[in-house]
């Protein structure tokens, strides 16, 4: 009997209306246009606004969209992941949220915190669900408010966050497409190069954290741009090995929206052609769990059945990874 695989049958996503652009961020803080373009590739970014409006308004709004276009019952879904680092609040998880706010009311729900490599993780997860016979339907949400842990007085990360989600459905099949391979990884070593030092069981929310700032993101960036364009390669290339494929076989690279120059060098790395690397970062800026799902949902048009991806993520944790999908429709 064929194996039962995982396929992604539907994709959605959501960004906020706000945009904010590098001229504006030159108003905030010491920065300009210019160096942000050659340093990071972005010229925009979108910012959810509002008061008590966190990163499952946005989740709510990409899996309504996605109940919608591929005509699911919410009844029928028996599994929810949301991967985020910027979750409505500690507890309950956000993919509770979503799941009650869009009528899904038949599945357990739960969040996955792998910063970057967030929306890999939760993919990968769900899909095993599936392979192993135990549901059918699940959805899985990347989602990040990140303007919610950015300080817009440190001009190293205001640059480079943006506000963004996206989610897609897997479905059961015995064909041979959907998710067809994942090599995740992690190294808790990296931990100290990005971080948000408050607001966990380590240093609890108090006056003085705050007044530190230490429930933003810190970054030290090189550090972390040297492990990313080491990490993702050679993921990349073990999955492309391991299933046989050469570069003509794979129609698109995915990765996730970092850093423009990351993107190009992990490309560079693999020998991968730009025509066929999915990049977004000038709209969106690093969205964390979002930015993968946001790709897929914007060459959903461009996407025939058949079609080999390789998705491909570093981020904070450290984690990382790369999956390998065959396009099921
Ligand atoms: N505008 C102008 N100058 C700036 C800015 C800015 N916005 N930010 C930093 N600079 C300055 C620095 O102060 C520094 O000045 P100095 O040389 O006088 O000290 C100079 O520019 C170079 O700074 P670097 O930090 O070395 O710049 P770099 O080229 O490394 O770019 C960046 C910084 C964009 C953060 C880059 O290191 C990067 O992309 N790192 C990886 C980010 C990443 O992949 N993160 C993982 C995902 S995030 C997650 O998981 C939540």
């Amino acid at each position: 009997m064929s194996k039962t695989r995982a396929a992604i049958t539907g994709v959605q996503g959501y960004v906020p209306d706000y945009v904010l652009t590098n001229a504006e961020l030159e108003k905030m803080v010491d920065t300009n246009d210019e160096w942000i373009r050659t340093r990071t590739g972005i010229s925009e970014r979108r910012i959810l606004k509002g008061e008590g409006r966190g990163t499952s308004v946005m989740g709510i709004e990409a899996v309504k969209g996605l109940l919608e276009k591929t005509n699911t019952d919410p009844a029928d879904i028996e599994l929810v992941i949301c991967a985020t680092v910027t979750a409505d609040m500690q507890f309950p998880d956000t993919a509770n949220i979503i799941a009650d706010e869009v009528g899904i009311k038949n599945a357990f729900c739960y969040d996955i915190n792998a910063a970057c490599s967030g929306f890999l993780y939760a993919l990968t997860t769900g899909a095993r669900f599936i392979e192993a016979g135990a549901h059918k339907k699940v959805i899985i949400i990347g989602a990040d408010k990140m303007s919610s842990i950015i300080d817009y007085t440190d001009r190293a990360t205001c640059v480079i966050f943006g506000d963004g989600a996206g989610a897609v459905l897997l479905e059961a099949t015995k064909e041979e497409e959907g998710i067809m391979d994942a090599l995740l990884k992690s190294d808790g070593a990296g931990r100290i190069y990005l971080h948000q030092k408050a607001g966990g069981s380590s240093y609890p929310a108090t006056a003085e954290t705050v007044a530190r700032g230490e429930h933003y993101v810190y970054q030290n960036g090189r550090p972390v741009f040297k492990a990313a364009v080491s990490g993702m390669p050679d993921v990349v290339s073990k999955v492309m090995q391991r299933n046989g494929l050469s570069n003509e076989d794979v129609n698109w690279l995915v990765p996730h929206q970092a850093n423009k120059r990351i993107i190009e060098t992990v490309a560079k790395m693999v020998d991968f052609p730009m025509e066929r690397v999915m990049v977004n970062i000038h709209k969106y800026g690093n969205t964390t769990a979002g930015t993968i799902p946001l790709c897929l949902w914007e060459w959903e048009g461009q996407l025939n059945k058949g079609d080999n991806l390789i998705l491909t993520a570093f981020g904070g944790g450290f984690t990382w990874g790369a999956i390998y999908v065959k396009w099921a429709y």
